[in-house]
């Protein structure tokens, strides 16, 4: 049975990725900041499979309390295999960017927050030789754009600190996968006007659950998030920056 962490569990997508891993019959620790959207999650996952779930809550802006979150998950699985980092919030770019305190507290959410409890896992499973980190990171990082760039920024922040970690990891047998998903259809986005972009959270769950098993490197979810994001990234800035984009 593998021991599996997972922080912001009671997230659409990361709900997913959690119901494959409990059909697989593995031990999960569930953790977000509301513990009966929690116990909901774990209803909902105990009607479907039989498996072992203990929950927890904690809010990701407690940076002194990632350590004592870390050793309590040990604690309670026995050890750990797993972690996934999954929370996040999408600001309102136009509200935010008028107010640095607000582009401060978006930026220790998503990536700060993130960047702590990354490090606790490395740390950990360096010394045990083994283990894997999945982080829900975002195309959105791949490129700054207006109508986004501080939720953007804040995941690239993220993804090239995974790029680095992944190095320095790699040789004890550690994997750390990037995921970046396109639009998904959760709560995160049901103020967006949808689109034939947008994917459902079952089908990215689905693909962070495969990228996590096989220690992929890198995972853009749906795939072809890659190839759109590819030819985004080779529009010169001198163009870019007259798109309205
Ligand atoms: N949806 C998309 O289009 C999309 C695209 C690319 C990447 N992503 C990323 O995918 C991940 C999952 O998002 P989602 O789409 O599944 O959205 P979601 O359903 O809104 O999930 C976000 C989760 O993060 C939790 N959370 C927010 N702030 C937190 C905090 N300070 N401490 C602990 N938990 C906190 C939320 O808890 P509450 O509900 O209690 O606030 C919620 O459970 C996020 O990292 C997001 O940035 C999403």
């Amino acid at each position: 049975m593998k021991k599996i962490m997972i922080f912001g569990a009671a997230s659409a997508i990361a709900q997913e990725t959690a119901k494959l891993f409990a059909r697989d019959g593995e031990h999960l620790f569930l953790v977000d900041m509301n513990i009966s959207r929690l116990e909901a999650v774990r209803d909902d996952i105990l009607a479907r499979f039989k498996t072992k779930i203990d929950l927890y809550e904690a809010n990701a802006l407690d940076f002194d309390k990632h350590q004592e979150l870390f050793e309590k998950a040990i604690q309670t699985l026995g050890g750990l295999d797993y972690v996934l980092i999954a929370h996040g919030t999408l600001p309102d770019q136009t509200k935010t960017q008028e107010n640095p305190e607000s582009i401060i507290r978006e930026f220790n959410i998503n990536c700060v927050s993130v960047i702590s409890l990354a490090s606790i896992a490395a740390n950990y499973f360096e010394k045990q030789n083994q283990g894997c980190i999945a982080v829900i990171s975002s195309v959105a990082g791949d490129r700054g754009r207006q109508s986004n760039y501080i939720y953007g920024a804040a995941k690239g922040g993220v993804t090239t600190f995974l790029q680095g970690l992944r190095n320095r990891v790699a040789h004890s047998g550690v994997s750390v996968v990037t995921i970046k998903p396109g639009m998904v259809d959760t709560p995160m986005t049901a103020h967006l006007p949808k689109s034939p972009l947008f994917a459902k959270p079952n089908d990215v769950g689905k693909g962070i659950y495969k990228a996590m098993l096989s220690g992929k490197d890198v995972a853009y979810l749906p795939g072809y998030w890659r190839l759109i994001m590819t030819i985004i990234k080779m529009i010169p800035e001198g163009i870019f920056k007259k798109m309205k984009l």
